[in-house]
């Protein structure tokens, strides 16, 4: 995969890279999309890692429709599939990791311990064999964003981090591989997410600056589906992820619930105030 990168950038070519872990929905191919109309040469990976997973997570049912995403990706033009095994991307007695410290325990880092390691770890690896000009990741995943913007930063990968709208499916589900774990009664409860982001954002729209208030706002719309276990309901700093006093520079409101045995995310960004 390196070789082949290193001759795909030949020429000063551009080359735009989408890291994924496959189950590839229209969030993805929107990704795949824009690196395709920024780029010379895109380039996706297929690699449900496992240390970004927790010891009673998903890891084993974790969707692999590896020949369906090849043919998705084949129809969006994408020229270089990277789809390692884990031995390769993990050889025995790895005991390296990147971690970037603080901002990997905020939100779904508080649930989920040692999730964002395994994530910046991953994505770290990665950059090291493709070496991206782009690289292309989903507004869903905010906190991943954040802290893979700030992992560049602090080690001085040469890449550019594009971080591509959420796509929602047209009853406002956002997009996510995991969406295939619901039953048809859970995909409606998985609504309440979608629900709780628009009254936070009908209150902000009608001149609510109160963090507190706002967020008061969002936990209370979970109470209309009992069966659904909210996680949290955070006011953040979009770029640090710690939580906000007031909204002056913007501000991150994500939510994370688990309906079923489906954990779920979602976020909004309310613009800076004066
Ligand atoms: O967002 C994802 O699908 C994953 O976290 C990523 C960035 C591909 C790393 O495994």
């Amino acid at each position: 995969m390196r070789a082949a990168c290193v001759a795909a950038k030949r020429l000063g070519r551009r080359l735009g890279f989408v890291p994924t872990m496959g189950a590839l929905h229209d969030g993805h191919l929107s990704l795949v999309r824009a690196a395709r109309a920024d780029c010379d040469v895109v380039a996706a990976s297929i690699f449900v890692n496992p240390t970004q997973f927790g010891p009673n997570e998903d890891l084993a049912k974790y969707p692999r429709p590896f020949e369906r995403d090849c043919n998705l990706l084949e129809a969006e033009k994408v020229d270089l599939l990277f789809a390692p095994s884990a031995e390769e991307m993990y050889p025995a007695g790895a005991a390296t990791f990147v971690h970037v410290e603080g901002m990997s325990e905020r939100l779904c880092g508080k649930s989920r311990p040692g999730h964002f390691r395994g994530v910046t770890t991953v994505v770290a690896k990665l950059f090291n064999v493709i070496d991206p000009d782009r690289a292309y990741f989903g507004q869903k995943d905010a906190a991943q964003a954040a802290i893979i913007r700030k992992m560049v930063r602090d080690l001085c990968f040469r890449t550019e981090i594009v971080v591509g709208a959420i796509v929602r499916e047209a009853n406002g589900l956002a997009m996510s591989s995991r969406n295939v774990y619901l039953i048809p009664q859970e995909r409606k409860q998985a609504l309440v997410l979608y629900r709780a982001l628009l009254r936070v954002q009908k209150n902000f729209d009608e001149g609510e600056r109160e963090v507190a208030k706002l967020r008061g706002s969002g936990a209370n719309v979970f109470k209309s589906e009992p069966q659904v276990q909210m996680d949290y309901v955070e006011i953040v700093h979009p770029q640090t992820l710690e939580p906000v006093e007031n909204l002056s520079e913007g501000a991150l409101v994500a939510v994370a619930a688990k309906v079923g045995t489906t954990r779920l995310i979602d976020n909004i960004v309310l613009p800076a105030t004066k």
